[in-house]
């Protein structure tokens, strides 16, 4: 891998950890979530990503109720539950269904929402799990409706109709399917219809994670990749990432590079913060498009209130996408704040963004 061009990123990202640096320095548009998301690929994000329970961190809530339910219909021999994950990404929705298979015992197949457009396709995929598989469908907002629909009666009574044959011999059979699980991940919960969220009997949310999780992630993944990490480091990696494991991941990988080429190869502080000043990591952890949004509320709203629309359409993105996939962090960290008129950039937004409020402006957040 050392010195080899990767060839997909465009923006001439070398993999090579010297010429990261430099060419680094030169590329002002990192972005940390889609570096992430390049990053979770290969072979490395294979290794650190949990395999068992007790490997996956945070979570406590959905986690202890999971543990039950797996534990439960272990004991029963029966398939588990069907299963929505939703949440942002990065948060381990995949990592979490391969889990759950895992701990049942079975296999998984894998397909995602847009990759089905004929039942024909899912007729194939369930007819070929066994007893008390997991079949796991990413984004599964984004199915058809006609594969959708198709879908019900498998996860209800495990049967399929199957169309044979053609023209005026075409006839309709049904077929038993095995007990299986059906796992369903999205990042887009307000997506999915009524019927079909009604027939997952398990429903859980991720949260962002906090800082002290995150630690403990990126200290677990430092000592599979055999890395000498401090503390301290690993607290200010966890917190710039995020609230996002796989933010964090990618991260440490980074800074693995500038530890072993401007260093001893040891994660210290002063190397961290010296390559995430050089990555262009937020203070906040914030990436690209949060930045986008903060400002764009501030500078061409005057700090809001601005309807959710409206702001989607400045930046370019899709008002759902906006409410479901982004706010949710800058809420969570102060940053901005729903009202009954709008979407309103908060005093923290202004101070983190280094701009001063006009007088008269944020009449929500004065006495
Ligand atoms: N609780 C956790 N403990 C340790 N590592 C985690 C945890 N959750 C996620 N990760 C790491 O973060 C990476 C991303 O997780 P995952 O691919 O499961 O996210 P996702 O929710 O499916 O994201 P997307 O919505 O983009 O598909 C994983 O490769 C894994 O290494
Ligand atoms: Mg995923």
């Amino acid at each position: 891998m050392v010195g080899e061009e990767s060839p997909d990123h465009g923006r001439g990202f070398f993999v090579c950890a010297g010429a990261t640096f430099v060419k680094m320095l030169h590329d002002d548009e990192f972005d940390v979530r889609r570096e992430a998301e390049q990053a979770s690929d290969g072979d490395l994000d294979r290794v650190l990503r949990p395999a068992r329970f007790e490997d996956f961190t945070g979570q406590r809530a959905a986690m202890d109720n999971l543990r039950v339910f797996v534990k439960a219909a272990r004991q029963r021999g029966e398939a588990l539950d069907h299963v929505l994950l939703h949440g942002p990404p990065g948060l381990g929705k995949t990592t979490l269904a391969n889990i759950v298979a895992n701990e049942m015992g079975v296999a998984i197949r894998t397909t995602s929402g847009p990759v089905l457009d004929k039942p024909g396709d899912l007729a194939g995929l369930l007819t070929s799990l066994e007893e008390n598989d997991v079949l796991f469908i990413d984004e599964i907002h984004r199915l058809s409706p006609v594969v959708e629909e198709y879908l019900y009666s498998a996860m209800e009574d495990y049967r399929i109709d199957l169309v044979i044959d053609t023209g005026p011999n075409a006839r309709t059979v049904q077929i038993d399917l095995h007990p299986f699980t059906l796992v369903g991940a999205t990042t887009r919960s307000g997506l999915l219809t009524a019927p079909l969220r009604a027939r997952f009997g398990i429903n859980l949310r991720l949260h962002y994670y906090d800082a002290q999780t995150l630690t403990d992630i990126v200290e677990r993944s430092s000592g599979i990749l055999n890395l000498d990490i401090e503390h301290a480091a690993a607290f200010e990696i966890a917190s710039r990432s995020r609230g996002t494991p796989r933010i964090s991941n990618a991260l440490l990988r980074r800074i693995r590079d500038f530890a072993q080429v401007k260093g001893d190869g040891r994660v210290t502080p002063e190397v961290t913060a010296y390559a995430l000043d050089a990555l262009q990591v937020d203070t906040l952890g914030l990436d690209d498009m949060d930045n986008r949004i903060l400002t764009a509320i501030i500078d061409k709203f005057g700090g809001g209130p601005v309807g959710a629309n409206t702001l989607a359409t400045a930046i370019g993105e899709n008002a759902g996408t906006l409410e479901e996939v982004y706010e949710p962090y800058l809420i969570q960290e102060g940053l901005l704040v729903r009202t009954p008129r709008g979407r309103q950039a908060t005093p923290q937004a202004y101070e983190h963004l280094g701009r001063t409020r006009a007088a008269g402006s944020g009449s929500l957040f004065d006495g």
